[in-house]
């Protein structure tokens, strides 16, 4: 149930008998939480009326590409294929298939289904012959290879007399498979990730600063792969143009380490993360006294004295709840396995990712990288060179495996 709720499911009915049960599928999607809205084709009218699927969707149904012929407004087909996470079509006709098949636009509903953007998943509906037949197996194929999820109809009565396969799946095995479905698209659906990323700038003055050559292309890949897979992420960002564009991600972006530890803590103060993943290459110190405005070059001073910054990743770990999977970037020059386990301990983290400068085309200004995981003493796993957002994936692998042997996101973070 879980997987539906907050969903937003677009419902195509089509010109089916078994358009009456689309009244149930309504109501099983809005019971398991999902936002729903209608849209019927005119042939659909024949069998169930708008008001009753407007009535427990909560909302307006559609059915035509033009809303008030005299007033010259259209319903806006573009939108709704943009509003859904899934559209749904069931029933699903074998008219309303081929026209998916072939491109055609000759109703509201294949419009949208022409201008969504998010996946489609079918649950076709007819008689046994018709079913059966060659055009219909053979546009299904194409359907499937296309990425359109069937949900397979039943054998049994159909409306005809006939028996065989046909009868569309019944509202609750609809709603079960959607959501299935939903969870295998999303398997950290219900998670959320805090992670730090990029680098810092500490102000010498108004216009210099001590920084690093981190570009943040690894935790922005870490982020969309974590994003992809359901989590919703808060992502506090040093200076970086790597884009992080996932509504599952809430960007906040900062310039010194103070400014992102402060960042890191608001964002774990408002909602407990499941997982930490701190990949930010934080300035170990910042010029203790910044000078306000821009010194000239006579006036600068010949030596700056510097004070520490604090540990981000330390601090918001004793923040987090024990049953959070922490995880530290180190970088390394050369073998840093020995800095890497000091790491895991005095940053309090489960496991440490390791790269190191030495390695060709790994850690920084590259869009690649070299790593290992290191859990412990026993347990470094390594891992060859490979681009950023693949580096991301096997993190992400190993992130999914920690949660789910852990317990359900809802408990721990306490939502
Ligand atoms: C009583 C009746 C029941 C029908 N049931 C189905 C059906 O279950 N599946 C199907 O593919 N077509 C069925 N049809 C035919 C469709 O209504 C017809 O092909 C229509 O053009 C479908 O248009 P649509 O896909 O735009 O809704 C039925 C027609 C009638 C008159």
């Amino acid at each position: 149930m879980a997987s539906l709720s907050g969903r937003r499911i677009v419902l195509g009915v089509t010109g089916s008998i078994a358009a009456y049960k689309s009244a149930f599928v309504v109501r099983e999607l809005v019971k398991a939480g999902a936002q729903v809205r209608v849209v019927m084709t005119p042939g659909a009218k024949e069998f169930i009326a708008p008001l009753t699927l407007g009535t427990l969707s909560g909302h307006a149904v559609h059915s035509e590409l033009t809303d008030d012929r005299n007033a010259g407004t259209w319903t806006d087909h573009v939108e709704l294929g943009l509003w859904g996470d899934v559209v749904l079509v069931a029933p699903a006709t074998a008219h309303t298939i081929s026209g998916m098949v072939e491109g055609r636009g000759d109703s509201l509903l294949l419009t949208v289904l022409l201008s969504a953007k998010c996946p489609v998943v079918i649950a076709p509906a007819m008689d046994r012959d018709m079913f059966t037949h060659p055009a219909t197996t053979e546009n299904l194929d194409t359907l499937t290879q296309r990425g359109v999820h069937i949900i397979e109809p039943g054998t049994g009565e159909l409306a005809s007399g006939l028996t065989g396969k046909g009868r569309m799946a019944e509202p609750e095995r609809i709603r079960q498979e959607l959501s299935a479905w939903f969870k295998k698209q999303a398997p950290l659906l219900g998670f959320r990730a805090l992670i730090t990323s990029g680098p810092t700038r500490e102000p010498i003055d108004a216009v210099r600063f001590i920084g690093n050559r981190s570009s943040g292309r690894q935790g922005a890949a870490i982020a969309l792969e974590l994003a992809r897979r359901g989590m919703m992420v808060d992502f506090i960002s040093g200076p970086s143009h790597i884009p992080t564009d996932h509504p599952g991600i809430q960007r906040v972006d900062v310039e010194t380490a103070l400014e992102m530890k402060a960042a890191a803590e608001a964002a774990l103060n408002n909602a407990m993360p499941d997982v930490i993943i701190g990949a930010a290459a934080v300035a170990d110190v910042r010029p203790a006294s910044p000078i306000t405005g821009k010194v000239s070059k006579e006036d600068l001073p010949e030596a700056i004295s510097m004070v520490p910054n604090p540990d981000i990743l330390a601090g918001i770990n004793a923040l987090a709840s024990s049953a959070c999977f922490k995880v530290g970037f180190a970088l390394a020059h050369g073998n840093g396995h020995d800095a890497a386990l000091r790491k895991l301990k005095s940053k309090n983290c489960d496991m440490i990712v390791l790269n190191s400068i030495t390695d060709k085309g790994a850690g920084f200004e590259h869009t690649t990288n070299r790593v290992d995981f290191v859990h412990g003493p026993d347990r470094i796993d390594s891992f060859e060179l490979k681009t950023k957002e693949a580096v991301a994936s096997d993190l992400v692998n190993e992130v999914q495996n920690q949660l789910l042997q852990r317990t359900a996101p809802s408990e721990q973070s306490g939502r």
